[in-house]
């Protein structure tokens, strides 16, 4: 689907990039031809993805960043060491944090604990890199890593849904003030693609995901990775620098279905259709012979 030299050249960011999604991504990429760079809190499953993805891909470069996104300060340190062995081209703001709850047994501490990574730890990340690109007049290439909850909003996951909704926010706005500089922001909601860390707080009674989104996704299954890291290396590609500002679902369909008023129906089959059709032309044969 793309030339194996389409990131010859460049250098990425992803924040949570040792596992789950932001792992995949880091994969795409470096086959692509980057060099990246990976954040997290756990320094030693860092070190280990880089260590078997450079393994994966010989001349290739992939460096591990223990950090917490939550503390501004420590994001700041991250980013100059980062600079000072080279600039970065792109950033994916992967890192996230979520777990399932009445919103009425939320702390605030539960609350914050969430936000602080995933509204104000993108933020800190983006514009530690903004103003160095800025600064530097570089052209780069920001993506956020949302959930279609943005348009929708979603119970149960609160703290995470109005956090992402900012960040989808800061997408349009940096958008459209860091145009001018070559700089774009763009994010992608992906539906259910089941990873580890994900799954373990979001199907904490482990149903079966076959079950759980044969009925509610068009597409009756959950995503691919594989259909993930396409859709990161096609927006950060400067192959589609037009692309500026957007948010784009990739999930099936499944954050539209509810929407529609007859979305039930995609559980009937092809007899409930007929009776349907029959009730219905009955109706207006009834209503034809009033009129006559
Ligand atoms: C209610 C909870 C809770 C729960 C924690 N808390 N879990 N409250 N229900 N299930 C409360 C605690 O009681 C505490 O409040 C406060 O939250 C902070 O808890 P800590 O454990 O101290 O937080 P911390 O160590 O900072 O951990 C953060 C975390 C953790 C988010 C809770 O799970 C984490 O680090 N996760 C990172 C990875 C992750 O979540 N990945 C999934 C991303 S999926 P009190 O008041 O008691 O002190 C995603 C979208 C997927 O983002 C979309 C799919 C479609």
């Amino acid at each position: 689907m793309f030339r194996s030299d389409l990131f010859a050249g460049k250098r990425f960011l992803i924040t949570g990039g040792g596992t789950g999604l932001g792992r995949i991504m880091l994969e795409r990429f470096v086959e692509l031809g980057a060099d990246c760079v990976i954040c997290g809190r756990r320094g030693g499953v860092l070190e280990a993805t880089a260590k078997e993805v450079m393994a994966k891909h010989p001349g290739r470069r992939v460096d591990a960043f223990p950090v917490d996104i939550r503390v501004a300060t420590a994001v700041e340190e991250m980013i100059e060491q980062i600079w000072a062995t080279g600039p970065l081209d792109g950033l994916v703001n992967n890192a996230a944090g979520n777990f399932i709850s009445q919103t009425k047994d939320l702390s605030p501490r539960a609350f914050d604990a969430i936000a602080n990574i995933v509204l104000h730890g993108t933020f800190y990340m983006t514009n530690a890199c903004g103003k160095r690109w800025i600064a530097e007049k570089r052209k780069a290439s920001v993506i956020s890593i949302l959930t279609t909850w943005v348009w929708t909003g979603s119970p149960f996951v609160v703290p995470s849904a109005m956090s992402k909704a900012g960040v989808a926010v800061m997408t349009q706005s940096l958008a459209v003030e860091w145009g001018r500089y070559g700089i774009r922001l763009n994010a992608i909601a992906p539906g259910p693609f089941p990873t580890e860390g994900a799954w373990a707080r979001l199907n904490p009674m482990k149903d079966d995901d076959g079950d759980r989104y044969r009925a509610r996704n068009p597409m009756g299954r959950v995503g691919k990775p594989g259909e993930l890291a396409n859709m990161a290396a096609f927006l950060m590609s400067d192959e589609v620098e037009y692309i500026n500002g957007e948010v784009i679902a990739i999930d099936g369909g499944m954050g539209i279905m509810g929407n529609g008023t007859f979305s039930n129906m995609m559980a009937y089959g092809e007899d409930d259709w007929r009776r349907i059709r029959e009730q219905i032309q009955s109706t207006n044969a009834t209503d034809k012979a009033k009129r006559t």
